[in-house]
């Protein structure tokens, strides 16, 4: 069986682009395979300065993977800090990465484009996310496209292991990239955090309506016949429903007399209707701290067994520990 893996930043509750891009394919895949998901809350001290913040953050977002269906008994969840061997395994991949490929990474870059003095954590993420990734032998990382070049980089990183230190040392991970185009945000740009524009994924119904209602859309008059395609609230529907309840509300759109006003509302109702037990089960486990620790221990315990039996591998491959006779 093989191994699917991946990290969830804690920094805030997830939105519709996150469970579309991201949560409901990592679940997918973890039907059919090995699975380890966990939450990378050291990739997550780079740009959060605030411990409360940071703390909640980490039971906001266990708790939405686990309301969104994730299965703690057969996926391992945990918390990334729990299991240090990673931290020793991003040093010997810091030993054999060139500074310039980190130079190279893009949200360095972007931070220094910014005009910011970004932090050694931003430069060395990308080392943190290899070890995270290569540690627990992966063999497909579920991920959206902004993490294509750091896969890249794990890749790179493994095979160079393997390269300097023998065959099999190293697990060579392939990104599983995810199949849902970019999900728009209310402006029509991509739905993300840093531009406001993001509908959470635990929202009460009446703000969730709300911010439907705000959705971008034209001025074309109700009886005239609109192109679904490329429309923010029809790519939304798109996401959520059935390709046959898409194709007739497509129908309808071109067809005239059928407005975005009404496109909205079925929006509103299906998101409503399909996010309602989720919002409920996160907000049981969100009240159960006790729980949320329980499951995240249980997981590091097992997640702690896997990441020794790569580490001594590791240790012994490079030369740190003796080789076995
Ligand atoms: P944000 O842009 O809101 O900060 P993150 O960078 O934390 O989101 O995203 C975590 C993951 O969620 C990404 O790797 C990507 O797979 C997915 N994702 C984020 N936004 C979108 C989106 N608008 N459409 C599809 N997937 C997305
Ligand atoms: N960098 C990823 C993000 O921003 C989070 C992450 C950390 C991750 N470690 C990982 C993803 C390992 C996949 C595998 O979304």
């Amino acid at each position: 069986m093989k191994t699917s893996l991946t990290g969830i930043k804690p920094t805030g509750i997830p939105h519709l682009g996150n469970y579309f891009g991201a949560i409901r394919p990592a679940l997918e895949l973890a039907q059919e395979c090995r699975s380890i998901y966990f939450i990378a809350d050291y990739h997550a001290l780079t740009a959060e300065r605030n411990p409360e913040t940071l703390n909640a953050h980490i039971y906001d977002v266990t708790a939405t993977w686990l309301a969104c269906g994730l299965d703690p008994q057969r996926t391992i969840v945990f918390r990334q800090s729990s299991v240090i061997e990673v931290f020793e395994l991003t040093w010997i991949f810091a030993c054999i990465v060139a500074t310039g490929q980190l130079e190279r990474g893009h949200s360095y870059k972007d931070a220094l484009a910014k005009g910011e003095a970004p932090n050694a954590g931003l430069l060395n993420y990308p080392l943190l996310m290899a070890a995270d990734i290569i540690l627990y032998d992966t063999d497909f990382v579920p991920v959206g496209n902004d993490q294509s070049q750091h896969l890249e980089l794990a890749r790179d990183i493994a095979i160079r292991m393997n390269h300097l230190y023998g065959e099999k040392t190293v697990v060579v991970p392939q990104a599983k990239l995810a199949a849902t185009p970019q999900v728009p945000g209310l402006d029509g740009r991509k739905m993300s955090k840093s531009y406001g524009n993001s509908i959470p994924l635990i929202v009460a119904s009446k703000e969730l309506h709300e911010l439907v209602i705000k959705i971008k859309s034209d001025s074309t008059p109700l009886e005239q016949p609109k192109e679904p395609e490329g429309a923010h609230a029809f790519e939304l529907f798109k996401a959520i429903a059935s390709k046959a309840e898409s194709q007739e509300v497509a129908r309808k759109l071109r067809a005239g007399g059928y407005g975005w006003g009404h496109l909205k509302k079925e929006l509103f109702e299906r998101l409503d209707s399909d996010l309602a037990p989720i919002r409920e089960r996160y907000h049981d486990l969100r009240d159960d701290r006790k729980r949320l620790d329980d499951i995240l221990e249980n997981g590091a315990e097992r997640a702690r067994v896997k990441a020794r039996e790569t580490i001594s591998r590791v240790r012994r491959a490079v030369g740190i520990d003796a080789k076995k006779p």
